[in-house]
């Protein structure tokens, strides 16, 4: 049988029977079913409220198993930047299928990788041309890591360190909640988990440049690298800072021999408008990550890219100087063809033209919550939306209403955001700022 109701008196995952025998009834078998054995994210699997079960996905839309469809303002964490089930990413995953799912990509490659490690560097700022193939955001953080560490150690001066920056979230692996500021929550329990790090504020004005330098003067001869999200720190509270206090993290980094890591996962392929936020900051990190939208959100993959100089500490005639990396699915090809495809997307389709479209829009339509009872601040860099809240929001109130709305947004901590595909039509970002403005007015 299937649900019917709203999200109010969907079954909790583990309330005990019979009441859940009943409240299971309303949802379809597969859910009900599986709903046993899935551990879900982000949940306390006591009290976690039953996922929606969804069938389809078509452009900007999310087919729900009891026939509701929801206008998707997230666009699956930020991944599908050119909208679900895109022909042309369906067609090059499709024929790449037909002709070689996947190889292990030692001793073996194949064209998808080559092509999109070269096609990467033409376009990301700078000598960063090294690829470095992974399935994941926190995994192509931990690789960098680990090169910024084994960088200092070829070089014969070891450096086990890093600088994150106070707000910066950069994934859920050990090391990577370990350079994740603490104090957003989910990560406090990362603190010690290694690497060393130490949380520093971003160089906004003149005070806190100067004692990011004075931290860096003091620390640097063990401090491998900073790392840092360019432009807008997303997890951490959709924190934005501009162009010039990058360039101070950079120049900082530079002035104390320092490496610079850029985590653009969240960032890259035009989320704050251009390609890259770095280019339009006008730095070039020593090593950036990019995954989430790469491959149109379509398949995993991941990649840690670094300058020449960083790559050209790893070569040597003992091996030991090597990077001793290698992950089963690397360079997976249909995530890669899925990936070359996605790049084309953004020339044949114009997606920056888009995006910044969506600025516009975002800026004129959101602009009324200003005068909202509960609402501190109204932001917009490219296409991301944000209302902050004055408190933490009750997320299950809020999910229900956008919900009956017919909108998926999905609130965090004090933040309500939108981060949709940049193919979003007109209506249907009007409908979930309109749903914005509506359930956050009362
Ligand atoms: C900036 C940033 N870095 C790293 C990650 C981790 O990526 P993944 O969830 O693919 O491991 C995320 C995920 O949201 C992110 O936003």
């Amino acid at each position: 049988m299937r649900w019917v109701g709203n999200d109010e008196k969907r079954p909790h995952l583990t309330q005990p029977s019979p009441s859940r025998g009943a409240e299971r009834e309303k949802i379809c078998d597969w859910l009900s079913e599986g709903l046993d054995h899935l551990w879900l994210p982000y949940a306390q699997m006591k009290t976690a409220p039953a996922p929606l079960p969804v069938t389809r996905t078509e452009g900007c839309r999310i087919f729900l198993d009891d026939g509701r469809v929801l206008i998707d303002g997230i666009a699956s964490w930020w991944t599908a930047c050119h909208g679900y089930n895109h022909p042309h990413i369906a067609a090059a995953i499709a024929r790449q299928l037909a002709a070689m799912p996947h190889v292990m990509f030692a001793g073996l490659t194949h064209e998808p990788a080559a092509r999109l490690a070269t096609r990467l560097a033409a376009l990301l700022p700078g000598d960063l041309e090294r690829v470095f193939f992974s399935e994941s955001g926190s995994v192509a953080i931990e690789i960098a890591l680990k090169i910024a560490r084994q960088y200092w150690r070829n070089r014969g001066a070891p450096r086990d360190k890093f600088v994150a920056f106070r707000g910066g979230y950069h994934g859920d692996t050990a090391a990577a909640m370990a350079v994740s500021d603490p104090a957003i929550g989910m990560h406090g329990r990362g603190r010690g988990l290694l690497p060393d790090q130490l949380i520093a504020d971003l160089p906004r004005n003149e005070a806190s440049a100067a004692r990011l330098d004075a931290l860096l003067a003091r620390e640097a001869p063990s401090i491998a690298a900073l790392i840092v999200e360019p432009l807008v720190q997303g997890a951490g509270g959709m924190i934005f800072h501009d162009a010039a206090t990058l360039r101070r993290v950079h120049a900082a980094a530079d002035r104390h021999g320092v490496l610079l890591i850029a985590d653009e996962i969240f960032t890259g392929f035009g989320r704050t408008g251009a390609l890259f936020a770095c280019a339009a900051a006008g730095i070039v990190p020593d090593i950036i990550t990019l995954s989430k939208a790469l491959t149109g959100g379509v398949l995993p993959l991941a990649a840690t890219i670094a300058r020449s100089p960083v790559f050209e500490a790893f070569l040597s005639d003992d091996d030991e100087a090597a990077l001793m990396h290698g992950p089963t699915f690397m360079a997976n090809a249909l995530a890669c063809a899925a990936a070359n495809a996605a790049l084309d997307l953004f020339a044949l389709e114009d997606r920056l033209r888009q995006a910044a479209a969506l600025e516009t829009a975002l800026n004129h339509e959101l602009a009324p919550c200003r005068k909202l009872s509960g609402v501190r601040d109204v932001r917009v860099k490219g296409a991301i939306g944000v209302v902050e809240l004055d408190r933490i929001a009750d997320h299950a109130a809020l999910r229900r209403r956008f919900l009956e709305e017919g909108v998926w947004i999905r609130p965090f901590g004090n933040i309500v955001y939108l981060t949709p595909s940049f193919i979003i039509d007109e209506d249907e970002l009007a409908a979930l700022t309109r749903a914005i403005r509506r359930v956050l007015g009362g």
